[in-house]
């Protein structure tokens, strides 16, 4: 199967995949860690925006927003929702691994687990180091990922998702395999795309995903020079992480000046 992720066809799909995705809500539960730890970003980086899911309603509530992302076709949609709404984002496409916008940000976000989409210990590193070069001082870096626990508690299982608009259907069969040595789970997508009840187009999508530990993901933010940092469960600032929560929610501090 060829190793691509969110190709032109899943990315034009994308938002009515995620459609009931409450964008504006996780904003909201940024803008509250925000004020949890006494930020008040005024720019923000968000790294693998996607189709601008959280650009959109951050440039619309104020922010100067910049993006990064490795698919062209998800930035495009990006670029074409913000040309509608008449709002501006510094949008480019390259890879969290390594990239220079050659400026600094109050805060850097990634947000829906891209960070599960970095494999690799030794990528890891140098992303986590590229956001800290990106942060000004005092800044906080925020993602979301996967959180290993609470995978080896409730396994990735098997899904089929279906959507339907007017006479196109597309179903999206989900087959995950475990890696347990590697903290890696294969999900194997396959669409099927109908139209008028005659299947039209076929393809398969695999994405590495990876799950993470609290004590990993700190050690290697620590040696990206990141002093504190601080986990929540996704949309709850105020809890403590357990095995139920998917999403783990990482903030991390500069360590210049926090
Ligand atoms: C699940 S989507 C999340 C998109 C967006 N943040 C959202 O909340 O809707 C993952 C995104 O990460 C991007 N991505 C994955 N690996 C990446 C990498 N190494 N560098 C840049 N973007 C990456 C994908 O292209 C995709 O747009």
């Amino acid at each position: 199967m060829e190793n691509k992720t969110f190709g032109k066809n899943y990315s034009n799909k994308y938002d009515l995949f995620y459609e009931n995705k409450d964008y504006e809500k996780e904003c909201d539960f940024l803008e509250e860690l925000f004020r949890k730890y006494k930020l008040d970003p005024k720019s923000i980086l968000d790294l693998g925006c996607g189709t601008g899911g959280h650009v959109l309603p951050l440039a619309r509530r104020g922010y100067k927003m910049a993006g990064l992302d490795l698919s062209e076709h998800m930035l495009e949609i990006a670029q074409d929702k913000l040309k509608s709404e008449s709002l501006e984002a510094d949008l480019r496409q390259g890879n969290i691994i390594e990239y220079d916008f050659d400026q600094k940000y109050d805060s850097v976000i990634s947000m829906f687990a891209v960070y599960s989409y970095v494999t690799q210990n030794e990528d890891l590193l140098s992303s986590f180091k590229c956001a800290k070069k990106h942060l000004k001082p005092g800044g906080a870096f925020i993602f979301d990922c996967w959180n290993g626990p609470a995978v080896y508690k409730h396994r990735p299982l098997q899904r089929h998702t279906k959507i339907v608009r007017e006479d196109e259907e597309v179903f999206r069969l989900t087959n995950p395999i475990l890696d347990i040595e590697n903290h890696v789970v294969e999900t194997n997508f396959e669409f099927l795309y109908l139209k008028n009840n005659e299947l039209v187009g076929r393809e398969k999508e695999q994405h590495m995903t990876r799950f993470f530990f609290p004590q990993g993901l700190r050690q290697l933010l620590n040696t990206a020079g990141f002093d504190q940092v601080y986990f929540c469960p996704f949309l709850k600032t105020d809890s403590k992480i357990d095995d139920d929560c998917w999403y783990l929610t990482t903030i991390a501090f500069n360590s210049e000046s926090k």
